[in-house]
């Protein structure tokens, strides 16, 4: 019976170590403590051991039951941590990888232009006054010496609310509001949107616009001449070339366009500006003296000049952009360009 209990010893820890997996322990112990397992068997043939040796078997083989117990759940907590360790091995971090990059945000080609416009013209002293959106008629077109059958009306394509109220066509009615709450000097500039039922590669029903207004006594066309031939040297170039020419605005009188050289093909004449070599920048003018009378000042004491410009135009011709509509469609490969 000893020895017996000593071959199934040496068997089973042979076997011990060529257990891999948790089923083969699991197999391992069926075959030495399950019901039919060698051990069980060996204490089924105690009784057969004579009296006086039984206690000292039975002791023996409980040593051995207790030692193979062991032995298993040690077994048994190596391939537990073996496949612990082996999940964390495969998650773990390569810190050595490059990072991913975030997208970073920039200004629109729009907003940089207007900041450079409002730059230039704060600098020479102009103060940046807003105005609403939604205006009276009144302020956008009565008051600017535009009755209601003007037809000078017909150019601004207007979105009507109701029979007095719109959605403003130009920042001029800022420069109405101002003059009726203030008296001369005045030095304003009002950026902001503007709305006209116009859509084509070069007009949107919603576009910026700056204006400006300067009231005082003795201003007179070269001071307006001056002030712009600066503006326009800042925001293009030193030596890029500009001219008046006579135009019609009902609010101004005399009025005058604005024209910079083609700044594509700098004045030999091209596509972009019809082959004149000229581009044209914005409206200007005199303050018209009924527009004086409309917010009660006396166009004998005071003279002012007003001028106007859209900054899409501006950012167009600066950045050689071709399509007023890229601006608004808000495509991230066209708006990381600046
Ligand atoms: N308000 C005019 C427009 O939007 C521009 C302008 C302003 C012209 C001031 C002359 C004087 O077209």
């Amino acid at each position: 019976m000893k020895e017996e209990i000593e071959k199934i010893k040496r068997q089973s820890q042979l076997e011990l170590k060529t257990l891999l997996s948790e089923t083969d322990i699991y197999q391992f112990k069926s075959r030495y403590l399950g019901r039919n397992g060698s051990l069980t068997q060996l204490i089924k043939l105690l009784k057969n051991v004579p009296q006086g040796e039984r206690a000292a078997v039975g002791a023996l083989i409980n040593a051995f039951k207790d030692e193979l117990e062991e032995q298993i759940e040690q077994a048994l907590s190596q391939v537990h941590a073996a496949a612990r360790n082996l999940k964390v091995s495969e998650h773990t971090v390569d810190v050595t990888l490059p990072g991913r990059q975030l997208p970073l945000g920039g200004r629109h080609p729009i907003t940089i232009v207007a900041d450079k416009i409002i730059d230039i013209f704060t600098r020479l002293g102009f103060e940046i006054v807003e105005g609403p959106e939604v205006e009276l008629d009144f302020f956008n077109f009565e008051a600017l010496n535009l009755p209601k059958d003007h037809p000078a009306r017909d150019m601004h394509d207007t979105f009507y609310i109701s029979d007095d109220s719109l959605l403003r066509t130009h920042t001029s009615p800022v420069q109405i509001r101002t003059m009726q709450v203030t008296s001369p000097p005045i030095r304003i500039i009002c950026p902001g949107k503007v709305y006209r039922c116009d859509s084509d590669i070069s007009h949107t029903p919603m576009f910026h616009q700056v204006e400006g207004l300067m009231v005082d006594e003795d201003i007179s066309f070269g001071d307006l001449k001056g002030l712009l031939t600066t503006f326009v040297h800042q925001i293009f170039n030193e030596d890029t070339r500009l001219r008046f020419r006579p135009s019609f605005f009902p609010f101004t009188e005399p009025s005058a366009e604005v024209d910079i050289q083609c700044v594509m093909c700098r004045g030999k004449g091209c596509r972009v500006c019809g082959n004149s070599g000229w581009l044209e920048i914005l409206g200007s003018g005199m303050v018209h003296p009924q527009v004086f009378r409309n917010v009660g000042y006396d166009p004998e004491k005071v003279t002012g000049f007003a001028f106007g410009l859209g900054i899409e135009r501006i950012a167009m011709l600066k950045f050689g952009i071709n399509d007023i509509r890229l601006f608004f469609e808000n495509d991230y490969r066209f708006l990381t360009q600046f």
